[in-house]
């Protein structure tokens, strides 16, 4: 029998409630029924996380969130749609609804000019077949304190740190914005996410805010903390967020998580892949992690949105295959003058085939044409072509610190 199915907002609060009960059943079962509504009273989700229902045949079979956010691609902002949670309850799981939602979310993103999205897999593998590709890594530091003191040793004299709250959000968001500037698919940060985000999180957890101003009394970095475990050597700071505007101010932001030495015996702390700890050759366990997945959601859009090398006058024919977005299917000629691409529609004959996944990470300027060729299997039938793609997609710094 033919089913009836609709992605649309939630209506009432038996809607939210029940949205609620299967974000905390997929992402936090640990948590009791009064756990949940204590949480959630405290710190209700801001208003700019769309709450949405899969429903079939009126039955909510899946959940997801839409979190519309303005984010730095290729040097300038573009609409990303950050996408989660996703949740199928477990009695309605593996009948294909968790992807017939995202298909109808894409749908509902193009609409409405979001023209490319991000989130967080819980497994690459799956997001891969429905078209997002890793776009970002990050470099995971554990420091033991002795690496932490052998690191901050040659560093200079410090300003001094003060306990920030949400009452200095403006002038953390200040050096925020002055670092994430060196990085592609960073966000544009608003108070509410600040508050609810950043200052929080999914748990609501309540971390320690720290900020520092130089000898100068500028403020120039910030640091946002969590310090785990129960006994004095077996607990680990745990960096969240940080932000610095120069290295001197990295440095004393250091030397300032140093001098937790007598409550912390492990450091960690999540930093983008080409941090300047690698060049202060710090010392201790560094991994290497997957990023953010990023989609292009509408390819004729996405490609005109963004500036390209300005001394690049060229064209070539795209064949892009989407399983989920029909209208990303086809041969697309791109002409690119004055640093801008025009995109259109054409049967000519294709220099250059390749998935939607595969554009994304390139327009993304996550990957080259070539290792995309090398490992993923990227069609060439033009030498042009394929020269063409590496002007126009210069690789760049992507880093996504946001946890959603
Ligand atoms: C992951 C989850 C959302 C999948 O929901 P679902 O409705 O069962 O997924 P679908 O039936 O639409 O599956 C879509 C495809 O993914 C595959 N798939 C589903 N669950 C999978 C899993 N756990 N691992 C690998 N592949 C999976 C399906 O086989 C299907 O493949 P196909 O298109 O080739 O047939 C669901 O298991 C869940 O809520 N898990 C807990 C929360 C979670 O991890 N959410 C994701 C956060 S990023």
């Amino acid at each position: 029998m033919l089913q009836r199915a609709e992605l649309r907002p939630l209506q009432g609060e038996d809607e939210k409630d029940e949205w609620l009960s299967h974000v905390h059943y997929a992402f936090a079962p640990h948590r009791s029924g009064e756990e949940v509504r204590e949480l959630q009273e405290r710190r209700p989700e801001p208003e700019m996380l769309e709450k949405k229902g899969y429903f079939v045949d009126g039955a909510m079979v899946s959940i997801c969130g839409l979190i519309d956010f303005t984010g730095r691609l290729r040097g300038t902002w573009v609409p990303i749609g950050g996408i989660g949670p996703v949740a199928t309850p477990p009695e309605h799981r593996r009948r294909g609804y968790a992807k017939g939602m995202l298909r109808d979310l894409l749908v509902q993103m193009r609409d409405r000019g979001i023209y490319t999205s991000a989130l967080w897999p819980f497994y690459s593998r799956f997001y891969e077949c429905l078209g997002w590709g890793v776009s970002a890594e990050s470099s995971g530091f554990k420091f033991s304190t002795e690496d932490l003191r052998r690191l901050v040793r040659g560093f200079g004299p410090q300003g001094t740190f003060s306990r920030a709250s949400e009452e200095d959000i403006e002038v953390l968001d200040g050096i925020y914005r002055c670092w994430a500037q060196d990085y592609d698919l960073t966000i544009k940060r608003e108070q509410q996410w600040w508050k609810w985000n950043v200052l929080t999180g999914w748990e609501k957890r309540s971390p320690y805010v720290y900020l520092y101003r130089n000898s100068h009394g500028d403020a120039s970095a910030y640091v946002i903390y969590l310090i785990r475990g129960a006994e004095d050597n077996g607990r680990t700071m745990h960096v969240m967020d940080y932000a610095y505007a120069d290295l001197d101010s990295y440095s004393a932001l250091l030397k300032f998580l140093l001098d937790h030495d007598s409550q912390v015996g492990t450091f960690r702390i999540d930093t983008p892949a080409n941090d300047p700890l690698f060049d202060w050759q710090a010392t201790g366990e560094v991994k290497r992690h997957r990023g953010i997945m990023f989609r292009v959601v509408d390819v004729c859009s996405a490609l005109e949105a963004v500036p390209f090398p300005r001394d690049l006058r060229d064209s070539a024919v795209l064949e892009v295959s989407d399983s989920l977005c029909g209208w990303n299917e086809g041969k697309f000629s791109v002409a690119v003058s004055g640093g801008r691409a025009e995109v259109c529609p054409t049967d000519d004959a294709s220099d250059v085939q390749l998935d939607i996944r595969e554009l994304s990470q390139l327009y993304a300027g996550y990957r080259s044409p070539e290792q995309l060729q090398k490992n993923d299997g990227l069609r060439v039938h033009s030498v042009d072509g394929l020269d063409f793609l590496g002007r126009l997609f210069p690789q760049r710094e992507t880093y996504m610190a946001e946890d959603f």
